[in-house]
């Protein structure tokens, strides 16, 4: 083995040992010359199975709207959304992430957890395609997308007059979260997955989820998801910008690493079985830093303005397509992912495969 000052200043230890071990004897590029070899002693390696797919379902039939901003990505109806699941669990995507836009959207967000709700449609469509043995079902679980003021909780409002303040009220938001996951698991989800980063949705979930005879239910956190600009697009896919203010009093501050350690401590602590990191890329030091530390099955999240930006290098050519996106997942894997959601998943597992 190298000691450390052989690396630091080269040529400075005395032992003929580390001497042996460098140039010319040591030639790294020995084990490059070929596809077999660089395949031999590859570190990383990257599954279809590894990948999960995110879907927007909307109302009506044969509906497959474009998402501007992330080409390739749709709004689709159930029945559309049933035929991306068959191609995925073709492909050997391992599970989708569903997310829903509803019909009509209210101060609560009832349309989270309405029995016939759009995720709950899709759900049940899904579990019962036979594309539903071969993939897990993740259910996100959030308000933003149902509510009117496009903001992940309930609103309270402080003070009056030109003195009021607004901000998500955390407690009153926790019983809605626990209905709309309870609705979820009901509906066929095999994970539910809170996003919103309120302080004990876990343990709500999970209290609620037990006492709703749903014990087997894993529950997906998004335990490190930080305030980022890298979600505009997806806002845009999911009609779910807030209308007022922005998400910093309750996703985290992106210059903080050692505060995500504590979230998902205490995110397992409450009984998440599996952590979920969000974004990829701009935080992979974070990723790095949460496999160190945690066991538990872990997961990041390629988002969607990770995903846009790639695509507008590759509209202009200016980054070769495929060798870009499997270079950032390898990378997000290479992290310490175990697994990774992302908006490339059917393109990757076709060159995966
Ligand atoms: C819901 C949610 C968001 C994302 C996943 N779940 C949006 C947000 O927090 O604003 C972002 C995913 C992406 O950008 O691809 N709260």
């Amino acid at each position: 083995m190298r000691s450390s000052c052989d690396r630091l200043t080269p040529g400075s230890c005395s032992l003929p040992y580390n001497r042996a071990m460098s140039f010319p004897v040591q030639r790294m590029r020995r084990l490059r010359r070929s596809e077999p070899l660089r395949a031999l002693v590859r570190e990383t390696s990257i599954e279809p199975g590894d990948l999960i797919y995110p879907l927007f379902v909307c109302p009506g039939e044969g509906v497959r709207t474009p998402v501007g901003s992330m080409p390739g990505v749709f709004n689709l109806s159930v029945d559309e959304a049933v035929r991306e699941a068959e191609e995925a669990a073709a492909l050997g995507i391992g599970g989708l992430l569903v997310f829903g836009l509803p019909a009509a959207k209210d101060a609560q967000g009832t349309g989270a957890w309405a029995e016939d709700g759009i995720v709950q449609q899709a759900l049940r469509a899904l579990k019962a395609s036979p594309a539903a043995k071969k993939l897990v079902l993740i259910a996100d679980v959030c308000l933003c997308e149902y509510t009117s003021h496009g903001h992940c909780g309930v609103i309270a409002q402080s003070g009056d007059g030109p003195d009021a303040s607004f901000d998500v009220a955390n407690d009153p938001t926790l019983e809605l979260l626990a209905r709309t996951a309870v609705s979820q698991a009901r509906a066929g989800a095999d994970v539910v997955a809170p996003s919103d980063m309120m302080d004990g949705r876990v343990a709500a979930i999970r209290k609620a989820l037990d006492a709703a005879g749903c014990a087997e239910t894993p529950i997906l956190s998004y335990a490190s998801k930080f305030a980022s600009a890298f979600y505009g697009p997806f806002r845009e896919a999911a009609d779910s910008a807030p209308q007022f203010g922005d998400r910093r009093s309750y996703q985290m501050d992106g210059a903080n690493l050692r505060e995500a350690m504590r979230e998902i401590a205490l995110d397992l602590d409450e009984g998440a079985d599996m952590i979920l990191m969000k974004p990829a890329m701009p935080y992979l030091d974070v990723v790095r830093a949460a496999r160190e530390r945690v066991d538990a099955p872990l997961g990041a999240y390629q988002v969607s303005g990770e995903y846009s930006m790639l695509h507008a290098a590759f509209e202009r050519g200016w980054l070769d397509p495929n060798r870009t996106m499997i270079e950032s997942l390898v990378g997000i894997r290479r992290a310490g992912a175990d697994f990774i959601v992302t908006y490339f998943a059917k393109d990757a597992a076709r060159l995966l495969r």
